[in-house]
């Protein structure tokens, strides 16, 4: 990777072809690739390492934090917060200042992530994933 990661994070341009290396890291982070970003949703991306995908709601000024990856040859080094944070200023930007995220509890990775972005828990889902375990719900929201 050359020059400073945070200048390369961008957003994707919205009903654009999604870039293959996005895909295979959807595929080795969470075992399945999702399609292209339906017409709600955005896609901002460190190229070759990471991406966060959000669904946006902007009548409700709410974005909801769909996945986010870093690719394992670069994390714990401050990517995936890098990526995190370039979200929510675009986002607050926007006027989308309401985010919403679930997370598997027992991903301390990422929840870790969120807490040091400061998001907060504010419920769960009991038994949510398919084997079992509850989701943890957190929240951020932008001081305006
Ligand atoms: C979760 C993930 C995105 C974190 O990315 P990353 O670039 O490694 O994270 P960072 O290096 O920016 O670390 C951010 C914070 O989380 C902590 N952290 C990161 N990985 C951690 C781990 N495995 N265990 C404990 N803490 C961890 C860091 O110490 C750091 O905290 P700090 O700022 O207080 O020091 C990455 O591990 C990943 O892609 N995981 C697989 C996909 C996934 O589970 N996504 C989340 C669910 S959608």
């Amino acid at each position: 990777m050359t020059g400073a990661p945070e200048a390369r994070i961008q957003r994707l341009a919205g009903n654009g072809a999604l870039p293959d290396w996005v895909s295979r890291l959807d595929r080795t982070a969470f075992g399945s690739a999702w399609k292209a970003p339906a017409a709600h949703e955005a896609l901002w991306v460190l190229p070759e390492v990471a991406f966060a995908r959000w669904a946006c709601i902007p009548a409700a000024a709410e974005a909801e934090l769909l996945r986010i990856a870093v690719d394992p040859a670069h994390r714990g080094q401050g990517l995936g917060r890098l990526l995190l944070e370039a979200c929510q200023r675009d986002l607050a930007a926007e006027g989308l200042v309401h985010l919403f995220l679930e997370v598997r509890p027992s991903n301390a990775g990422a929840v870790r992530l969120y807490e040091a972005c400061g998001w907060e828990p504010c419920g769960r889902r009991l038994r949510y994933y398919t084997d079992g375990e509850d989701a943890a719900l957190y929240q951020r929201r932008e001081a305006v």
